[in-house]
């Protein structure tokens, strides 16, 4: 039974700011406090190196670490935690891919698949992959509302020299799901890799890797409630398993020789040098946990009963335009007719309301949405419709006037 008050009661961030409504998930999740108490145990009782340390400590955190890989493969149903990486993030990620397919996948004439919908790091890295490989840039063609037309996306393959698809599952802006199962299985079918940024996925909705079919999924721990400094790479275990590490260095090499020869750990390790993120791996295995429990069933269907929530009352004001009816993850993109976004909101601010405005990183979604500047509200498991009603109240009065005082 999904129980908000009692999820509320887990997040320090909530207990001791009553005051504030914190509508800025997208950018970062607040953390239970499961996962906080995991990563200050780490320090308090279990400091120390992974994978090098012949003493007790070390063999219990390199267990537990080791652990994660598995506990990440269940909660997104890899079929084995050998294709699980940790980084240092998405974008870490998400450039891993890059530089290896621009070594590995593409050529002189291929096409990237992208679209205009990107994060900066699901598109930068792929800008730097064609110049790298000779391979160019084409964009899957977005309406103005910026829904995945799956027919435009089809034609894009007619001239048969797509060979890398990279889409995002969630846009950190628009908050649609996009149909990654019908994404992958035409890619697929004309012979297409596909690379899926599910930083805004992974988090809110079910993933399930084999069911989608996905090639490559980039995510990171601190948007799901786990610890900042840790990102996964899942690959199909055949694909990962070609491509070379981007570090190099303790940890991930066997032995390497004075002539040069280095003989690499086995995938996922040789992806891993130096000492990772630990208290973080240690941190997102909580948070997983925690996800777990609530169950991801429970927090999607949650998530979506917000995004109607808000959408709904927005719709019914006259002084708001709603860019994305019909979102489904939590992230609600609007702005108040006549008044410019980061004006708005720092009148929110003044009233203890966080949300994140501008282009949101996705600097391309102007020429699909025709807008340069909007606010978002991304909510989270932890956030309530009285929070809303308190927000959209503030929204219905919200005038340049009022908005002019709280910047003076
Ligand atoms: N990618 C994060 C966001 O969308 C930072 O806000």
């Amino acid at each position: 039974m999904f129980d908000v008050n009692k999820i509320r009661s887990d997040f320090p961030m909530i207990v001791n700011n009553p005051n504030l409504i914190y509508f800025d998930s997208a950018a970062t999740s607040f953390k239970p406090q499961c996962v906080i108490d995991e990563v200050v145990n780490y320090y308090e009782h279990l400091n120390c190196n992974i994978h090098r340390g012949d003493y007790d400590i070390s063999y219990i955190v390199s267990k537990t670490y080791d652990d994660t890989r598995k506990t990440v493969a269940h909660f997104i149903n890899a079929q084995r935690a050998e294709s699980i990486v940790f980084t240092y993030g998405a974008t870490s990620s998400l450039n891993t891919v890059a530089i290896n397919a621009a070594k590995k996948f593409l050529k002189k004439g291929d096409v990237i698949l992208t679209s205009q919908v990107e994060h900066a790091s699901d598109i930068i890295p792929w800008f730097n992959a064609a110049e790298v490989s000779g391979a160019s840039i084409r964009y899957v063609p977005f309406k103005k509302d910026a829904k995945f037309d799956l027919q435009a996306y089809e034609e894009c393959f007619a001239d048969g020299k797509v060979k890398l698809v990279a889409l995002p599952h969630v846009s950190n802006v628009m908050g649609y799901i996009y149909p990654v199962k019908e994404i992958t299985r035409i890619a697929h079918e004309y012979g297409a890799i596909v690379t899926i940024d599910g930083a805004q996925s992974v988090p809110h909705i079910k993933v399930d890797v084999q069911d989608l079919d996905i090639d490559f999924l980039s995510f990171s721990s601190h948007k799901m409630l786990g610890p900042g400094g840790v990102g996964v790479l899942y690959g199909r275990f055949e694909l990962l398993d070609q491509l070379d590490p981007i570090f190099y260095g303790g940890g991930s090499n066997a032995r390497f020789y004075q002539d040069g020869t280095v003989i690499l750990q086995k995938t996922p390790e040789k992806f891993e040098a130096g000492t990772p993120c630990i208290e973080g791996v240690l941190g997102l295995k909580k948070a997983i946990e925690y996800l777990e429990s609530v169950s991801m069933e429970e927090v999607e269907a949650y998530g979506a009963q917000l995004s109607d929530y808000f959408i709904e009352k927005l719709l019914k004001l006259d002084n708001v335009e709603v860019y994305n009816e019909g979102s489904k993850a939590g992230i609600v993109t609007f702005n108040v007719k006549g008044i410019f976004a980061q004006d708005a909101a720092s009148y929110f601010n003044k009233l203890g309301i966080a949300v994140r405005t501008g282009n949101h990183c996705a600097k391309l979604l102007n020429n699909i949405i025709e807008v340069n500047e909007t606010i978002r509200a991304s909510m989270y498991l932890y956030n309530t419709k009285e929070e809303i009603d308190r927000f959209v109240d503030v929204i219905k009065d919200t005038t340049i006037e009022k908005c002019v005082d709280s910047i003076l």
